[in-house]
């Protein structure tokens, strides 16, 4: 176990080996500082799988997923799936024991051992990119989005059928979904600024709702 002070933000970071994980320590000091007034307070850092439909490198997904990811970063420990483009097309006959591709089981693995997914995605002819689809018929014959924490996010020039085709399949794969953690974000060219910030005071706010929904879901499905 291996510990780091930070003192400017009265922190300490703990690494406790890969089968616990980060744990951000607050510490305070009530009154004198004396070593019985200490307070810890310990928190788990939610671990978040955030997966961009969109595979372009200036992509406005992607940039969406950035500007979350910092506005949590003290809460979560956000990764982003960079493989989607590389996971091979579905095939039912490889989808059986013994036949399923290392990558395929890989992504599996990443979203079960997560504490919740966020999936950010435009439309592409009225529907959703074909990568992400084929990404997510990759783990319909298995569990790992049963019940597991999901905000979705369709970023688009409009995406209104993208966006209910979205919901649907995370239905139909019983993922957890709130009211809050699900947003249309139309027009999103003009929402954000060149360099990636969330531009739009509006979708500032619906953004900001989404996380603190998201939060939640997994406050309560994981404790
Ligand atoms: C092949 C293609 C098809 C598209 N079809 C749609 C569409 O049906 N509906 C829509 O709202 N936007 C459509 N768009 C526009 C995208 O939503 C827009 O480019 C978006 O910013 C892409 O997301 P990204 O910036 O994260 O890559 C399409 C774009 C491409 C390249």
């Amino acid at each position: 176990m291996g510990l780091k002070g930070d003192s400017s933000s009265n922190s300490i970071v703990a690494k406790l080996g890969n089968k616990v994980k980060e744990l951000t320590i607050k510490y305070s000091f009530i009154g004198d500082a004396k070593p019985w007034n200490l307070f810890i307070f310990v928190r788990m850092k939610r671990k978040v799988l955030a997966i961009s439909g969109s595979t372009r490198k200036e992509s406005a997904n992607l940039q969406i997923i950035k500007a979350i990811a910092a506005m949590a970063r003290d809460n979560w420990d956000m990764k982003v799936f960079s493989d989607l483009a590389l996971l091979p097309h579905f095939n039912p006959d490889m989808d059986k024991e013994g036949s399923v591709p290392e990558m395929v089981e890989e992504f599996r693995s990443k979203i079960h051992q997560s504490d919740g997914v966020l999936i950010c995605t435009p439309e592409y002819v009225f529907s959703l990119p074909g990568s992400l689809k084929n990404a997510i018929e990759w783990t319909v014959s298995t569990t790992v989005f049963s019940d597991k924490p999901v905000a979705v996010i369709t970023a688009s020039s409009s995406g209104i059928k993208a966006h209910e085709s979205l919901l649907l399949i995370m239905e139909t794969i019983v993922a957890k979904l709130s009211s809050k953690s699900q947003l249309l974000i139309s027009g999103v060219r003009a929402k954000l600024s060149k360099d990636g910030q969330i531009t739009d005071e509006e979708t500032l706010i619906k953004i900001k709702e989404l996380v603190a929904d998201f939060e939640e879901m997994m406050h309560s499905a994981n404790g």
